[in-house]
């Protein structure tokens, strides 16, 4: 189907309630429809946005284009969870009901004052001649609904393009001063963080530009996140055209992190270089947010722009990542699964097992929504390969290359491939062996966590629904693991 610019562009108000129904109805029984993932009943969800903890309940909001698996107009989709794991379905937050949000309700953020949820975010309008205009917006959810928009900075300041956009905003108690960090691009078409601050949450002023050593590092920098932990001050944002280096930076855009020590006074972040947040196809535009236990959880989108997946054709796209719990280690993030999902863990199996230069298809395993937890006890093959959603020719590999340390991700024979991808494999040079590998599959992604969390591997695979095998092969040598697999109900 070819997109015009008005059909990208409707709202609810020109769509009726039966087209839409049919839709959902539609997605519903599609195939590919994850199981314990948030995803769109209908049309397209990207960035996570809004991320809260209020009052024993977790927001999570993200972008919703409601009319098939395109960008265009775009709505805040509200969902709301006592844990991250179960979630309550709100509807729509934010509807692009103004002048200043006219093209679509974009990117931001969400934080507590005076009790009140605010969320924060960028009005995306088009002119008639279809100059974009972005507008920082900050409106009040009341009951399931915003209301009283308020703009807060209109346009980019001196110096910046209009793509100006996604606001994340905290407050920082030793200054006693509101933040917002917004993603920018610079007239010269480089990429860069802009911070504003206010003292009250309703005047907001300019306060410079984030200084870090990154001065042209792509041409802009998409969803930005400020946050402090473990005696880190943590940067992550998503620069746009970066080229490929090797194994490094082979999506379409990038997703990662610096980090060091910002001073808030002077914007100065002193950093250790740019790195990945995550080495699979499908991650872009994270959030964080300060959990229950004051932990700081992040959600990523499971998905990039730019791209066609197989299921748009079904009309719907996209899920978001499951939550996990980031730390700081030897200056480098680690990321691990969010424990309250082990309430979805049932149907408990576990076997130490050797192979010796062979290939072993574990029968009673068979699954589609599962967890393993493998350890590899002891380890003499060249290589070894962990086959899921595999049947006959299809397969989906996750492998290690003992002597090089290496990690590959192979989805080259897992099914439909998206298209606009770079290859079809991800590898990434391990510090340390492969010792531990914790695998989230659901009906259509695998989330790799190796090593308590070092290294993260989010992907979509699009297998057919009897490719449920899993599969254990060695080369040139023994290898012990220890292996639990749990069956995942639905979220
Ligand atoms: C990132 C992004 C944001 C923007 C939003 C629009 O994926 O391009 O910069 O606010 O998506 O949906």
């Amino acid at each position: 189907m070819e997109w015009t610019r008005e059909m990208k562009y409707r709202t609810f108000e020109d769509v009726s309630d039966e087209l839409f129904k049919e839709m959902k109805k539609k997605v519903k029984h599609a195939r590919w429809r994850q199981m314990y993932h948030i995803q769109p009943i209908s049309g397209l969800l990207n960035d996570p946005n809004g991320l809260v903890y209020h009052e024993g309940l977790y927001h999570v909001f993200y972008q919703w284009h409601p009319f098939g698996a395109i960008h265009g107009m775009k709505y805040w989709y509200h969902v709301t969870s006592p844990d991250l794991v179960h979630f309550t379905d709100e509807g729509v937050a934010i509807s692009p009901d103004t002048l200043f949000d006219s093209h679509g309700a974009y990117s931001g953020s969400a934080i507590v004052v005076d009790n009140e949820m605010k969320l924060v975010y960028t009005g995306n309008h088009r002119t008639k001649d279809w100059e974009r205009v972005p507008y920082q917006v900050i409106s009040t959810l009341k009951g399931n609904e915003d209301s009283e928009k308020k703009v807060f900075v209109k346009g980019a300041p001196n110096g910046y393009t209009e793509h100006f956009r996604d606001p994340k905003v905290w407050y920082d108690e030793n200054t006693e001063y509101y933040y917002a960090v917004i993603g920018a691009q610079r007239v010269d078409k480089t990429g860069a963080i802009v911070v504003y601050q206010s003292k009250d949450f309703n005047h907001w002023e300019l306060k410079g530009e984030l200084k870090t050593d990154y001065s042209s590092f792509g041409y802009m920098w998409e969803c930005p996140d400020y946050f402090n932990l473990d005696g880190k001050g943590v940067v992550l944002f998503c620069p746009q055209g970066i080229e490929r280096k090797g194994d490094a930076f082979r999506n379409r855009y990038q997703s990662g992190y610096l980090l060091g020590h910002l001073d808030i006074k002077s914007l100065k972040f002193d950093h250790y270089q740019f790195e990945e947040l995550d080495y699979g196809f499908d991650f872009y535009a994270p959030q964080t947010l300060k959990g229950a236990q004051e932990e700081r959880i992040l959600i990523g989108w499971m998905g990039l722009p730019e791209t066609t997946y197989p299921t748009d054709k079904d009309g719907w796209a996209h899920c978001l990542t499951i939550p996990r719990v980031l730390s700081v280690q030897d200056n480098h993030l680690f990321q691990q699964p969010i424990k309250a999902l082990q309430q979805l863990r049932h149907s408990k199996k576990r076997e130490v097992l050797t192979i010796n230069d062979d290939s072993l298809v574990l029968e009673e395993w068979k699954g589609t929504h599962y967890e393993l937890l493998i350890d590899v006890l002891d380890n003499q093959a060249s290589h070894f390969h962990i086959d899921i959603r595999q049947s006959g020719d299809e397969y989906t590999r996750c492998s290690y290359d003992a002597k090089a340390r290496s990690f590959t991700f192979d989805r080259s024979l897992s099914g439909a491939l998206p298209e606009g991808v770079d290859g079809t494999t991800r590898v990434v040079q391990l510090s340390n062996a492969l010792d531990h590998m914790q695998i989230f599959v659901d009906t259509s992604s695998v989330e790799l966590f190796l090593n308590g969390g070092q290294y993260v591997f989010s992907s979509r695979i699009f297998p057919n629904a009897s490719s449920d095998g899993i599969r254990i092969v060695s080369e040139n040598g023994n290898v012990t693991f220890d292996i639990t697999k749990y069956n995942l109900k639905e979220g």
